[in-house]
């Protein structure tokens, strides 16, 4: 719905009406110019839902959101700005926050960043949702706050064991979600990310996901380094999953997931030695990869039991590794990278 408003002291002033147009949000996407924030902010927008989004920029871009800008209400704000975020979540139903400093590598060198941004941040995301009565917060948290467990694959009624700074800030922003509800009634649903990649992730920084950065750097021809001994495995994530559990998360009744934890994955994992082999024929690549120490903060194997969220939140998986991993390559084809030769 778009309500128009013309302000009381405008007119007084007489000065021709100045219009405010303001688009009464029913989602709010925090980390809307991140990679999984601005898919959420077009799968939205496709639905015709009316979007509201912020980012403060420090891992998001302007470009994720270059055509989809004027459909929707976007704000650059830093989650840690309090005002901004009662501000955000005024006429909001729905907060699908996504805001973090996602990085396992870059917590370890900066712990107290980490913690800033991906636990007091959500503290003041559930402080501002709290007050503006929005129905539902729907969080990103992260597989990694099952740690190193030898158990696979993981489930949500095993006990946490986060090994990285990153995992313990993610953990503990899951508790502050499930807190908000027992203590304030705020209708919370966690969704445990595992390795979500696809279209739109950056491949640059050195914290960037290991398929978005193997792609880029196979489509020049540069030789990628797997550290360790390529068996590390992940449960690889295609993004329209997640975006899927997201908006199922919104909608499922309370009774199935207020207050819980579910994992967001497929169910299969794959080693890095796997994905390489999956990318050369994608990307054109001839050479073999280099192979480096392990990575600290790392853990060694994840794989989700994603039998809660089918039963409660009516989750699938839409896109098997294969495909996702064919349009991701395609994505960063189209957008003008060398093809290796
Ligand atoms: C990722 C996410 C994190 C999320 C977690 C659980 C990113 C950047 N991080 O962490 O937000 O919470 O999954 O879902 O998406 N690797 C290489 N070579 C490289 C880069 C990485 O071998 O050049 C290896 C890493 O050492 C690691 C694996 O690839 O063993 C995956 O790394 P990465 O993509 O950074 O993801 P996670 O650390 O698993």
């Amino acid at each position: 719905m778009k309500v128009t408003v013309v302000t009381a002291a405008q007119s007084q002033a007489g000065h021709r009406s100045v219009i405010i147009e303001c688009i009464m949000a029913k989602y709010l996407v925090t980390g809307a110019a991140g990679f999984i924030g601005s898919s959420l902010v077009r799968a939205l927008l496709e639905r015709g839902e009316q979007v509201r989004g912020i980012d403060n920029f420090s891992t998001g871009k302007r470009e994720n959101l270059t055509e989809v800008l004027h459909r929707m209400d976007f704000r650059e704000a830093d989650i840690l700005d309090l005002d901004a975020m009662h501000q955000a979540c005024d006429g909001v139903d729905y907060v699908l926050h996504q805001a973090a400093i996602p990085s396992v590598p870059k917590s370890v060198i900066d712990p107290l960043g980490s913690n800033r941004a991906n636990v007091d941040g959500t503290v003041n995301v559930l402080i501002a949702a709290r007050d503006a009565k929005v129905k539902r917060v729907v969080y990103a948290a992260s597989s990694s706050a099952y740690g190193d467990t030898p158990t696979l694959p993981k489930h949500e009624a095993m006990s946490p064991n986060p090994i990285s700074p990153y995992a313990v800030a993610k953990l503990a922003s899951e508790l502050y979600m499930v807190s908000f509800y027992r203590c304030y009634g705020l209708e919370t649903v966690c969704l445990r990310y595992f390795n979500i990649f696809g279209p739109r992730q950056d491949p640059s920084s050195p914290y960037s996901g290991v398929l978005a950065k193997f792609s880029m750097q196979m489509l020049r021809g540069e030789q990628p380094t797997i550290f360790g001994d390529g068996e590390t495995s992940r449960d690889f994530t295609f993004i329209d999953n997640a975006v899927s559990a997201n908006l199922l998360a919104c909608v499922a009744p309370a009774a199935e997931c207020a207050g819980r934890v579910f994992n967001c994955a497929t169910g299969r994992r794959i080693t890095l030695n796997e994905t390489f082999a999956a990318l050369k024929p994608l990307t054109g690549y001839k050479g073999a990869a280099k192979y480096g120490p392990e990575r600290s903060g790392d853990i060694k194997h994840s794989l989700a039991d994603i039998t809660l969220a089918q039963k409660h939140l009516g989750y699938k998986v839409l896109v098997n590794f294969e495909d996702g991993l064919r349009r991701t390559v395609e994505w960063y084809k189209s957008q003008g990278q060398p093809v290796a030769v």
